[in-house]
């Protein structure tokens, strides 16, 4: 007995056949027995293999529909569905991009008559906006802190033919006077068509030094008084379906050494402004978000802080302002300027937008749409 089984075992273990003409002839007395087991266990094996196969059938069901919510991590295991599901979005993303991304001209009557605040607006991008504006034939409304030169440039504003303009001086690191001066602003301009943000802190080139004064300034001037503004103003955009156009950068968009406070606070812009966005297109709020990534641009302060620090060929101040306009007419969700050459096309990353296009359908918005 103990050598036969010694000699099953060892079949067992080599993976090998374990007929019984291959091992020991059994006694007579226990065949009957071990022809008995074996058809129990053949049996016990029948019911493991069907009871496996059920479970596998259980497990394909719980996957779609468990795993579904988890998006696009889960492949589906069936190709229809998985066309369905994802290739037939990621094809309509596609075709609306080229679609909305076709010119749609713009004109500078857009302009007339429309009422525009523009902040930052005492020099550089700001105040070529202001001049822009004034020759469109727009209400103009600009704020910095240097009341001397938003005087002046209100006296340009309206030789160059602005339907009306006006300045508030004040300073951003207020959040309350950031919000009275939209107040103030939407009465003496009489509503409100387009808030362009634009606005910044100064700030030099230089590595990171643990200047917390620094990024709490940059946070708040640079990006908190935009919400604080753009929420004052919403009601007034609503009811003119007008249009939120924020200044931001490349480092709002790339890690860029030597502006980290700088860097953070444009990054920010982008993932509020851009939540923001996608909650107004789903809630069908008609107030359109443009979002202006810019490349160097030959202002004063840029070109002081990047002297001997950074190699970039700077575009000119005064095209980049149109082209901020423009887009902000049009209606963009981004315009990309500057001397970027390929950058802006993988900076626009279309692997984000087509997440973000298909992760919505895991949000249950219709819960905040109706209340
Ligand atoms: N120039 C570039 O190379 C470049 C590149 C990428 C992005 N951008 C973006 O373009 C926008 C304009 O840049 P820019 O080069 O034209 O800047 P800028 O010439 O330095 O102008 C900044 C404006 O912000 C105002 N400002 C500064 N601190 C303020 C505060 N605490 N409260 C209120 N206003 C304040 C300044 O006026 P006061 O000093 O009178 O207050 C000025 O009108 C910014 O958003 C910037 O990030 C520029």
């Amino acid at each position: 007995m103990y050598k036969y089984l010694l000699k099953k075992f060892s079949a067992l273990d080599r993976n090998q056949p374990t007929s019984k003409q291959e091992i020991l002839p059994l006694p007579k007395e226990w065949e009957t027995a071990e022809e008995e087991r074996d058809e129990t266990e053949g049996k016990a094996e029948e019911e493991r293999r069907e009871e496996k196969h059920k479970e596998k059938r259980r497990s394909i069901k719980r996957s779609k529909i468990w795993l579904k919510p988890q998006g696009l991590l889960v492949p589906d295991p069936c190709p229809m569905a998985c066309m369905k599901n994802y290739l037939l979005p990621i094809l309509g993303i596609c075709l609306a991009y080229y679609y909305y991304s076709a010119d749609e001209e713009f004109k500078p009557e857009m302009l007339q008559g429309k009422k525009v605040i523009v902040t930052g607006a005492s020099k550089g991008i700001g105040k070529e906006m202001a001049y822009h504006l004034a020759k469109m034939g727009a209400h103009v409304m600009v704020t910095a802190r240097s009341e001397e030169a938003l005087k002046k440039i209100v006296s340009d504003c309206l030789k160059y033919g602005a339907a009306s303009a006006h300045y508030i001086a004040g300073t951003m690191e207020d959040m309350t006077f950031a919000e009275q001066f939209i107040a103030k602003a939407g009465k003496i301009l009489g509503g409100l068509d387009m808030l362009i943000l634009n606005h910044i802190t100064s700030a030099t080139m230089e590595p990171f030094a643990g200047d917390i004064a620094l990024v709490r300034r940059s946070m708040e001037v640079n990006y908190i008084s935009y919400v604080v503004m753009s929420m004052t103003a919403l009601p007034m955009l609503k009811r003119s379906n007008g249009s939120i156009v924020i200044v931001s950068s490349m480092a709002g968009k790339m890690a860029s050494p030597l502006v980290a406070p700088y860097s953070a606070s444009k990054f920010a812009l982008d993932g509020f402004f851009s939540s923001l966005r996608t909650e107004y297109s789903v809630a069908k709020v008609n107030v359109s978000i443009t979002l202006c990534i810019l490349g160097l641009i030959d202002t004063d302060s840029a070109m002081k802080a990047v002297s001997g620090v950074l190699n970039a060929e700077a575009a000119p101040k005064e095209d980049c302002a149109l082209e901020i306009i423009k887009a902000g007419a049009l209606r963009q969700e981004e315009v990309y300027y500057g001397k970027l050459g390929w950058s802006s096309l993988l900076l626009e990353n279309p692997g984000r937008r087509i997440l973000e296009f298909l992760s919505l359908r895991n949000y249950n918005m219709e819960k905040f749409i109706n209340n």
